[in-house]
């Protein structure tokens, strides 16, 4: 049962429940680009979002991730164990697109010889910006073990969904993940990881089917998140 609300994000809310390890996560169709400046309704993006979560989770679960999903509950819930977000975001690209582009005068779509693991602050006011491990660490966001730790999670997590996409005709650009520490102080994949958070473009065409169709005004927001549920959920092909 949802008890007290215990955050309130832009694209979710995190309740407390009877048991202190736990928390219920609800997805909401908020959208939100540029730091908050653009804000819209995605519909569906809530219950979308949530079961492509619910979907993954596991699956990086049983490929040694831990994470912190425990069950769906509806169509906009999760029961979840409680973490404490530590406020480091991490970014991993395989292809350069987005803020890399912008940052360094690249083309987007370029290749890059070896994934990049980039961290950011997440800070709404400051607009996550980028810092780098010692900046964590100073600031007693993460100790350098549990820096290592993220890192190595991260790589884990690509290393499974490049493929896992790759199956389902569909380029795994860049994504962003966060991380809680549980009560014992394990550190565990939080967060979604959703069309909000990753960037995917169709192996065939380069077609976005993310976010970008939202911030960029491609028009077919819907549509792409559907079609990326889709996909998701659909057995790999060949
Ligand atoms: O904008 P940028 O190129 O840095 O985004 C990299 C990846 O991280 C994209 O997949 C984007 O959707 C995701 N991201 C996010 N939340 C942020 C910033 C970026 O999910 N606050």
């Amino acid at each position: 049962m949802k008890l007290e609300q215990r955050y309130e994000g832009k694209a979710k809310k995190v309740y407390a429940t009877e048991n202190p390890a736990e928390y219920i996560v609800e997805y909401k169709d908020d959208a939100t680009a540029f730091n908050g400046v653009k804000k819209a309704q995605i519909g569906g993006k809530g219950e979308i979002n949530n079961a492509i979560t619910a979907h993954l989770f596991p699956l990086l679960e049983r490929a040694g991730v831990p994470t912190h999903f425990i069950e769906k509950l509806s169509e906009r819930e999760q029961r979840v164990r409680a973490v404490t977000i530590i406020p480091v975001e991490v970014i991993v690209r395989n292809v350069a697109a987005g803020s890399f582009c912008k940052r360094l005068g690249i083309e987007e779509g370029t290749a890059l010889s070896r994934p990049v693991v980039e961290y950011c602050y997440k800070s709404d006011a400051l607009g996550d910006p980028l810092i780098n491990t010692d900046t964590a660490i100073a600031l007693g966001w993460a100790t350098n073990e549990e820096l290592s730790r993220i890192r190595e999670l991260s790589l884990k997590v690509r290393d499974f969904l490049v493929p896992f996409f790759a199956a389902r005709s569909t380029r795994l650009i860049d994504f962003k993940l966060e991380f809680g520490k549980t009560l014992d102080g394990t550190v565990i994949l939080a967060d979604e990881i959703s069309p909000d958070t990753c960037r995917f473009w169709d192996a065939e065409t380069n077609e976005k089917l993310d976010k970008d169709r939202f911030r960029r005004d491609l028009g077919g927001v819907e549509d792409a998140y559907a079609e990326m549920l889709r996909r998701v959920t659909t057995p790999a092909q060949g």
